[in-house]
C-alpha cells in the first residue's frame, strides 16, 4: 500500500524527541514489509541535506492576508523510503523547531498549517497515497483539511487518514482568529469539532476527522480516555473508542545496540558483558566525575527536563538520594527550574551528582551504555524510548508504571529470576525513593543483577511486529473508505 507520513520531525533530519526516532524508523520497517512509503518533513535550519533536488517548484497556499509559496525538495530514497522536505524559509529556517528557549514561536499555527497544506498539494503532483499517516498536532490539520475544504477534490477521493498521538499534552492551541487567517471555515469552531475552551485545538481536529486514531502504547490508549490523562480530550476519544488503538513503538537496533554502537568506548553483548565496565569508566570521565569508585552504581537520566518526565518527584528526593552509595549522571535541557536544580546539586555533591545541560546524542548513547540503571519516573509517558534502549544495554530501568513504561518493563522478582526492571505506581517522592533504594540494594548481589540485566538484553522491541500492526490499520482504513464509511461519521452525528 502507498502511505505518506506527514510529521514535524524525523531522524536523521530533525529531532527534539522520540517522535523523530519513530518517524525515522517506522517508515523503513513498513517499506521492508513491502509498502510504498513517502515521508514529508519541514526543511529546518538543522536539516542537513546532501544534493537535494527540487521536485515541486511552487505550491500556492492561500492565507487571508496574502498567498504564500512553498516548494518541495527531495533527497530520493533511503532504505526504500522517499523523503520530501517542505521548504518555506520564512517559517522553517530558524534555530529551533517549535520555539526559542523563552517559548513557542508566535506563528506556529501558520507554520504548521502551511506545512500540512503543502503536503496535500505536493502529493497531487508527486502521487496521492492511499493513506496519510499524520503525527501530533503539527500535522493534525491534514485530516481536517481533507474532510473540509478538500472534501470535493477528486484527487483525494477514497484517501484514508491515520492519526497517531505521541503526546496528548501538546495540542496546538491557538486563538480563534487563526481560522480566517488560514482560510478555514468558521463552522470548525464548535465543540464537536475544533473549539476547545474558547480556542482552536489542532489536535482535537484530527481526533474528530481522522479515520483511525492510534497512540504509542496500549496502556496510554486507555489512559487518555480518562480525565487524569486525557488533557480535556478524553471525551472526544471515548466517543470514538472503537477506532482508537495503541501500538507500541519499536526501536531501531541499528542505532541503539551495544554490539554496534559507534559512540561508546567498548562494544559488548549478552554473551560478553565485559565491555560495559569500560563504558562506565568512559561515561564518568565524560561527566568529569573524578576518581570515582567504579563499583558504585551509576543511575543515568537522559530526558527533556519537563514536568511530564517526573522531575518534581526527582527534585523532592534528590538531597536524600545523594546520601546513598551511588552516582547520578543526568543529561538534558528544558524547564529552567529543573536545570537550576541539577546545577545546584552538582555544586553541592560534585562526586555524586553530575549533569550536562545539553542536547547531545553521543552522550545519550554513552549514558545508555555506561550507567547501571536508568531513571524514568514519568508522570505520564505515551511510550518512552529510553527505557527500551536501556534494556538492550543491560542498564536496568527504574520507572513509574504509566503508559509505555508500564507496558515495556516487568518488575524484577529475585525469587523467580524473572523481570527486567523496577517500577512504582503512586506518583510521589517516597515511592520513587523507595524503589530506587530497592534497585540499589538489588545491585549489591552481582550474580542475580546480571540475570536481571540479561533478561532485559534478551527482549526484542524491534519495529517489525508494530509495523505489521500499522499495516492492518491502514488496510482497515482503506476498506472503510472504499466502502464509503468513514469512521468519523460516527463521531460527527
Ligand atoms: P520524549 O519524546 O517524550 O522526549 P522518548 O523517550 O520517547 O521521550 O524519546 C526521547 C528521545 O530523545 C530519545 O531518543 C533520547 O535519547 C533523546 N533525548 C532526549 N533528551 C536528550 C538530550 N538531552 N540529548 C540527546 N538526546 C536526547
Ligand atoms: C512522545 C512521548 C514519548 C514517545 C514519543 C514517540 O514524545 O512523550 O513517550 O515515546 O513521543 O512516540
Amino acid at each position: 500500500m502507498h502511505i505518506a507520513f506527514a510529521a514535524s520531525e524525523g531522524v536523521p533530519f530533525s529531532k527534539t524527541g522520540g517522535l523523530a526516532d519513530v518517524v525515522g524508523a517506522l517508515p523503513r520497517a513498513l517499506a521492508a514489509l513491502g509498502h510504498q512509503v513517502s515521508v514529508f518533513l519541514p526543511r529546518y535550519k538543522q536539516t542537513k541535506l546532501v544534493d537535494p533536488a527540487t521536485v515541486v517548484r511552487s505550491i500556492t497556499i492561500p492565507f487571508d492576508d496574502k498567498y504564500r509559496f512553498a516548494s518541495v525538495v527531495t533527497i530520493g530514497s533511503q532504505s526504500g523510503v522517499k523523503f520530501y522536505f517542505v521548504e518555506y524559509p520564512q517559517y522553517f529556517d530558524r534555530d529551533g523547531l517549535y520555539g526559542t528557549p523563552t517559548g513557542d514561536y508566535p506563528d506556529n499555527a501558520e507554520r504548521f498549517a502551511l506545512f500540512s497544506r503543502a503536503v496535500l498539494e505536493a502529493t497531487k503532483i508527486l502521487g496521492v497515497p492511499q493513506v496519510f499517516h499524520c503525527h501530533d498536532w503539527q500535522s493534525a490539520l491534514v485530516p481536517v483539511l481533507l474532510r473540509t475544504i478538500y472534501a470535493e477534490d477528486p484527487a483525494f477521493k477514497d484517501v484514508g487518514t491515520v492519526f497517531t498521538i505521541h503526546n496528548i499534552g501538546y495540542q496546538g492551541l491557538f486563538p480563534p482568529e487563526v481560522l480566517p487567517l488560514l482560510m478555514l471555515p468558521w463552522d470548525l469552531f464548535t465543540m464537536s469539532k475544533m473549539e476547545f475552551f474558547g480556542q482552536v485545538n489542532f489536535l482535537k481536529g484530527a481526533l474528530v476527522y481522522a479515520d483511525y486514531v492510534t497512540t504509542v502504547s496500549k496502556k496510554y490508549s486507555q489512559e487518555i480516555q480518562t480525565s487524569e490523562y486525557g488533557f480535556g480530550l478524553e471525551g472526544v476519544l471515548r466517543a470514538r473508542a472503537s477506532t482508537v488503538t495503541g501500538i507500541l513503538n519499536g526501536v531501531d537496533y541499528d542505532e541503539w545496540s551495544p554490539q554496534t554502537d559507534k559512540f561508546i568506548a567498548a562494544k559488548y553483548s549478552l554473551q560478553d558483558l565485559s565491555g560495559k565496565a569500560l563504558c562506565k569508566k568512559d561515561l564518568l570521565a565524560a561527566f568529569g566525575v573524578a576518581n570515582a569508585d567504579l563499583k558504585l552504581p551509576v543511575i543515568g537520566i537522559v530526558s527533556r527536563f519537563a514536568a511530564q518526565k517526573g522531575f518534581d518527584l526527582i527534585s523532592q528526593i534528590m538531597d536524600r538520594l545523594a546520601r546513598e552509595e551511588m552516582i547520578v549522571v543526568a543529561l538534558g535541557t528544558g524547564d529552567k527550574p529543573y536545570e537550576d536544580m541539577f546545577v545546584r546539586l552538582n555544586k553541592q555533591f560534585p562526586n555524586k551528582i553530575a549533569v550536562k545541560i545539553a542536547y547531545d546524542n553521543a552522550l545519550a548513547h554513552k549514558i545508555e551504555a555506561g550507567a547501571d540503571m536508568f531513571l524514568m519516573p514519568s508522570k505520564y509517558e505515551p511510550c518512552g524510548l529510553n527505557q527500551i534502549y536501556s534494556l538492550k544495554y543491560g542498564t536496568v530501568p527504574v520507572v513509574r508504571a504509566t503508559g509505555g513504561l508500564d507496558d515495556t518493563i516487568d518488575p524484577w522478582d529475585p525469587r523467580t529470576g524473572r523481570g527486567t526492571g523496577f517500577k512504582f505506581t503512586e506518583y510521589n517522592g517516597e515511592s520513587l525513593l523507595l524503589t530506587i533504594k530497592q534497585a540499589l540494594q538489588a545491585s549489591r548481589d552481582q550474580t542475580s543483577w546480571q540475570t536481571l540485566m540479561r533478561n532485559g538484553m534478551s527482549k526484542d522491541f524491534s519495529w517489525n511486529a508494530s509495523a505489521r500492526e500499522y499495516g492492518k490499520i491502514y488496510e482497515r482504513v482503506k476498506q472503510m473508505r472504499g466502502a464509503g464509511q468513514p469512521a468519523t461519521e460516527k463521531v460527527l452525528v
